[in-house]
Order: structure tokens, then C-alpha cells, then sequence
């Protein structure tokens, strides 16, 4: 130890010296080592926060472009690469350019059809966006070829297709020897690069004052692909466009030599093209509503506007029924807890209703079949279901007919019950006891004490 190596005294110099040294050697190794490590994990970490400078910054994300641009931007992307130039150009016009100018003089039957909003007698909103057809042939040098996506205003009442305002995009080619082979080329090309590449169309011959000839193009209903759907409201094709020849008048008004000129134009409305390009549909639809009350009533005998009392029924079973179809569609079968629960009451509710009107047998099983006819096409997954939605209804009907008669037995007791008190009104637990377990009315009232 050391101990031994002090107490040879000469050596103590030399033994201290030594020690020192070795300190110093090792302090110098842990030293180096030290900053070797933290040298290392400096660079470890400068590597992984390294800040590319030269990168663009990240994008903040609010909300969503509009359905209507998203539409408008795609169908303007196509036709800047075909050489078409955007255009745009007034919402309030001149009666010149929205009408006069477009071969519509004043007492023009397809002014009432276009009535608008009236600055002055010369001053309109544009109810379409034709006039830019015009603005381009005054200011443009030819051949013209343009796309002018716009607002336009009209007399319209909101409804669920009308609205005094709405969109509409003009297109236009004027060049030497234009045919309506053109016409139809670059629209039958723009709907296949939009809606793919086998969409199939038809032009029909049609009538507009600054076009001749004039036409409007359909487009084959997305949906049925022309077997005829709710969407298409049966035709088969839906309208997109109205289109033509530019009348030798309308050139000749702009100064242009209808012999030496000829061109094209379209005029389409964007809401329309983009309800179709998303496939949105409406969400109601009273075709289905009035079919699946048809049948119910071809089932029942119980015809719409015969009472009250038979109308409620009608409503609520064509109701409950659709309902019901969608909800197992999607899986949920009838049961005690969450939405099986909310499907068994609507299911025993439609019954109930079912006995009201008069029917004793199973029969809700038999609506569901116009119900899976009227919505197949916007709904294909309900003709894939349709028997396993037929059967999962057929079961519970058939269950719930065993616990009706029971249903029967109880209301009769407490009506006796009720009658002997002299009480005008079902207790609030009684009465929910009746509907939630048997499909009762909820407003057992005093009517149905008095009945
Ligand atoms: N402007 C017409 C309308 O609003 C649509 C239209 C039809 C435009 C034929 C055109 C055309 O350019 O050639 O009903």
C-alpha cells in the first residue's frame, strides 16, 4: 500500500511526483474525453434543429375553399390549357350589352324569363353572363378566345334550385372557319377531363336569340348512368349547358365579318356543374316520401286526407320505415341500448300505428322494398342489404306481435282503471310505459280515455 511507499522517506519526492503526473494524465484524458462527448452531442443536437433558412415558411390552415371554386378553378384549369383567357367584367350592365347587343330587343319574349333588377331604365344587374361576349368582341383582338366566370342577378324566389343570385361561366371561340364541330369537340373534351374519361353526352337542338343554331348539352346522370334516378328526376340526363353558332347579327353589331368570322359560345351555371361534379344530392326527397306512403296506403287501405287521426299514422310509419332501412343499412340491428334502441322504437311505433290503421299481420317488411327501390341509385348499399333489412324488420315485427297483445291487456286495464276515478288523462308514467314498451301514441289524451 501506500503506506509502505512513505515510509521510505528518499522516495517520497519522486513517489509524490509521480502521483502528481498521473493525475494530471488522467485529468487531461477525462478532460478531452469530456469535451469529445459534449462536442459530440452538441453537433448531435445543431443537427436535429437544423433550420433550413432557405425553406418557405409553414402555411396556417383556415377553413376550406368554397364548393363553388373548387369547381370553378379545375374548369378554368382546363380551358387555360386549351389557350382560353380568362375574362371579366361588369355585374351591373347597360340593357345594351345584357340584352340589346345579344339580338334581345325590348319587347323580347325571353326578357320575361330573364327579369332582373332595374338601376334605371338603362342600367340592369346582368342576368347572365353572355354580355362579356360582347365586351370581348369590342376590345379584344381576334381570333378571341375566352372563359368568363361571373356573378349574375335575376327576379328569382329562393326555392331549392333558385336563387336571385347565382354563377354562371360563359365561354367563347371566334376565329376563322369555326364549325359547331368545334363546339361539340372542346365541351365533349372539358366533360371528360372533368367527370372522367367515359362520361357520355347529348346535344339538343334548343332556341337562344344570339346563338343560331342554338343548342343545350346533357351530361348522362352520374348516378343511374341514364336508367332514370331521383337525382336526374327520371331522365336519365342532366341539363348543363346552353350553347350555340354566334348569330351573324350579334358579330356584325361588334363590327365583325360574319363571312370572313364565325364562332362559338356556352353558357352554363356553376352551381348546377357543382352539385353534379360532388355528387351532392338532396337530402329529402318527397318523391320517396309520397311512393313509400302509396304503398303503406296500398297495404293498409287508409288513403292520405281521410282523418287526421289516419294521416298522423301514414306519416309516421313512411317515416319510421325509412328511417329504420338506413339505420340497419348501417349495421345497427333493433336492441335495448343506444341507437338498437332508438331502431326498436321506431320499429314498434311504425307497427303500432300499423294495427291502428287497421292491419293485424306483418307487413313494414313489404314498405321496405319501396323505400330500397327509390333510394338504390343515390344508396347502392341498400339494395346490396335489401333481403338482411327485410329480414332484421320481418323478426322484430314478429316479436313485437307477441308482446302487443300484452300491450292490448294493459291499456284496456288502465283505461278501466282511469275511467272508474273519473280521470280525464293517463298518468305520465303510465302513458310512457304504453309507448316505450308498446308502441302507443304518446299523446294518450283525453280523447283516447273518452274513445
Ligand atoms: N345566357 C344563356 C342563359 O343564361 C345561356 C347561353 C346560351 C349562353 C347559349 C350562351 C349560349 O353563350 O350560346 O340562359
Amino acid at each position: 500500500g501506500l503506506g509502505d511507499v512513505y515510509k521510505r522517506q528518499e522516495e517520497r519526492p519522486v513517489v509524490g511526483q509521480l502521483i502528481n503526473d498521473v493525475r494530471a494524465e488522467i485529468e487531461t484524458i477525462i478532460d478531452k474525453q469530456k469535451k469529445l462527448i459534449e462536442q459530440a452531442a452538441l453537433e448531435k443536437k445543431l443537427e436535429a434543429e437544423t433550420i433550413d433558412v432557405t425553406l418557405p415558411g409553414e402555411d396556417v390552415v383556415i377553413g376550406k375553399k368554397h364548393p363553388l371554386n373548387i369547381v370553378l378553378d379545375e374548369f378554368k384549369e382546363i380551358f387555360l390549357g386549351m389557350g382560353f383567357s380568362i375574362a371579366e367584367g361588369p355585374e351591373v350592365e347597360l340593357d345594351h350589352y345584357n340584352f340589346e347587343a345579344l339580338n334581345i330587343p325590348k319587347d323580347h319574349p325571353a326578357r320575361d324569363t330573364q327579369d332582373t333588377f332595374y338601376i334605371s331604365d338603362n342600367v340592369v344587374l346582368r342576368t347572365q353572363t353572355s354580355p362579356m361576349q360582347i365586351h370581348a368582341m369590342e376590345t379584344r383582338e381576334l381570333p378571341i378566345r375566352i372563359l368568363a366566370p361571373g356573378r349574375v342577378y335575376r327576379k328569382d324566389e329562393v326555392d331549392a334550385t333558385h336563387s336571385p343570385m347565382f354563377h354562371q361561366i360563359e365561354g367563347m371561340a371566334i376565329d376563322k372557319g369555326i364549325t359547331m364541330a368545334d363546339l361539340k369537340g372542346t365541351l365533349n373534351e372539358v366533360v371528360r377531363q372533368l367527370y372522367g374519361e367515359h362520361t357520355v353526352t347529348r346535344f339538343r337542338p334548343h332556341h337562344f336569340p344570339f346563338t343560331e343554331p342554338s343548342c343545350e348539352m346533357d351530361i348522362q346522370c352520374h348516378k343511374c348512368h341514364g336508367a332514370g334516378c331521383p337525382t336526374c328526376k327520371g331522365e336519365g340526363w342532366i341539363e348543363v349547358l346552353g350553347a350555340g353558332m354566334i348569330h351573324p347579327k350579334v358579330l356584325e353589331g361588334c363590327g365583325i365579318d360574319s363571312t370572313v368570322y364565325s364562332g362559338w359560345a356556352f353558357g352554363m351555371g356553376l352551381e348546377r356543374l357543382a352539385v353534379v361534379c360532388q355528387g351532392v344530392d338532396s337530402l329529402f326527397d318527397v318523391d320517396t316520401v309520397m311512393h313509400i306512403t302509396n304503398k303503406v296506403s296500398e297495404i293498409t287501405g287508409a288513403h292520405y286526407g281521410e282523418s287526421n287521426a289516419r294521416d298522423v299514422s301514414l306519416r309516421i310509419i313512411t317515416d319510421h320505415i325509412r328511417s329504420a332501412s338506413f339505420m340497419i343499412c348501417d349495421g345497427v340491428l333493433p336492441s335495448n341500448e343506444g341507437r338498437g334502441y332508438v331502431l326498436r322504437r321506431l320499429l314498434r311505433r311504425a307497427a303500432r300505428h300499423g294495427k291502428l290503421l287497421g292491419v293485424n299481420e306483418p307487413f313494414l317488411y313489404q314498405v321496405v322494398d319501396t323505400v330500397i327501390h327509390e333510394n338504390e341509385c343515390q344508396y347502392p348499399e341498400l339494395r346490396e342489404k335489401q333481403s338482411y333489412i327485410t329480414r332484421v324488420i320481418r323478426t322484430e315485427e314478429e316479436n313485437f306481435a307477441k308482446t302487443i297483445d300484452g300491450g292490448m291487456k294493459i291499456f284496456a286495464d288502465l283505461l278501466a282503471e282511469h275511467k272508474a276515478k273519473g280521470e280525464m288523462q293517463f298518468s305520465g308514467k303510465d302513458a310512457f310505459k304504453l309507448y316505450d314498451t308498446y308502441g302507443f301514441p304518446v299523446d294518450l289524451t283525453e280523447e283516447m280515455v273518452q274513445d
